[in-house]
């Protein structure tokens, strides 16, 4: 049982003697609740485990990325343990990633933005696996998106990333390979590709249909079907089926494919909305000349 922090309380950690200054909450997952706060070392994610074992496994699994020089950020800058309720209770500091999960981001739902998000998702996997490790928690509310252009998006949550050979270490029922039937919960490079196709669905049709789908039909053969009724993914059907077949070879050739998919999605785009696009804009530049030009000869006179 967890107790929350409000705003302005200080949390001492016993060990390091850091101080942190709660700011507000910054989200609740399964193992913990994190808390914007500054220390130190500036503004971090306080992440006060209400799940120890899970949050002292991410700790080591962090540094250990660290120890193979494989750390991806966000970095572990502190694992202490603060006296909160009156007990001693075990907190992580992490960097802290702007950005808001990308089941909360708004975007219209819009297929070639979700895909610049899945583009920086696959780096980051890509990065994992030549570690010889699998993510294996994939799931948009371990994807924090900050607006932009293109959006910039930052996974986190390390606590389920397991060496590549054993069973996944942490998994969501909603994207995980082996609830829909399509494989093992055996960590590889597929399990994480997978995952990451299911985000990305979830981004776009939104997480909400994507669970109704789930309770009614488990299967791949399903999720192709979703794909294929929504004429807005067309274009992103070569990379999406092969992820959810398990036929990817590796992320950084999946990565390759989405790149090319969102090139021929963008060029997809009717000439016809082109050409309006452009009649558009021409029309607002020579408003604004004439309302500059009645304006400048309303001083003169
Ligand atoms: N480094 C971070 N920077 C900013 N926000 C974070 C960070 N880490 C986690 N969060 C926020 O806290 C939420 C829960 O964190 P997470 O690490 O996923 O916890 P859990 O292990 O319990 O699932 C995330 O969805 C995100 O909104
Ligand atoms: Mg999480």
């Amino acid at each position: 049982m967890s107790v929350e922090l409000r705003p302005g309380t200080v949390v001492c950690g016993r060990w390091h003697g850091n101080a942190y200054r709660i700011e507000r909450v910054a989200g609740r997952g399964a193992t913990a609740t994190v808390y914007a706060a500054w220390g130190p070392m500036g503004r971090v994610a306080l992440k006060v485990a209400a799940d120890e074992a899970c949050v002292l496994v991410e700790a080591v699994t962090l540094r250990d990325l660290e120890a193979r020089g494989a750390a991806l950020g966000p970095f572990l800058r502190d694992v202490d343990e603060a006296d909160i309720g009156g007990r001693p209770v075990l907190f992580l500091a992490l960097d802290w990633v702007e950005g808001v999960p990308l089941n909360r981001f708004s975007f219209g739902r819009r297929p070639e933005v979700a895909a610049a998000v899945l583009e920086q998702i696959l780096d980051v996997l890509e990065r994992l696996h030549a570690a010889g490790l699998v993510f294996g928690d994939l799931k948009p509310a371990n994807v924090l998106v900050a607006p932009g252009s293109p959006p910039r998006a930052g996974v986190v949550d390390f606590g389920g990333v397991t060496p590549q050979g054993r069973l996944v270490r942490a998994h969501s029922e909603l994207y995980d390979r082996a609830a829909w039937g399509a494989g093992g919960r055996t960590a590889d490079p597929a399990y994480d590709l997978f995952a990451a196709a299911l985000t990305f669905l979830a981004a776009v049709i939104g997480e909400a249909r994507l669970a109704a789908f789930f309770n009614r039909k488990r299967s791949v053969a399903a999720l192709c079907d979703i794909i294929r009724a929504d004429s807005r993914l067309a274009p992103y059907r070569p990379v999406l089926e092969p992820a959810l077949h398990g036929r990817w070879a590796s992320a950084g050739a999946m990565r390759r494919a989405l790149a090319a998919a969102s090139d021929a999605g963008l060029s997809a785009v009717p000439p016809r909305d082109r050409l309006t696009a452009g009649l558009v804009g021409a029309c607002a530049v020579a408003v604004a000349w004439f309302l500059l030009a009645s304006a400048a000869w309303w001083e003169r006179q």
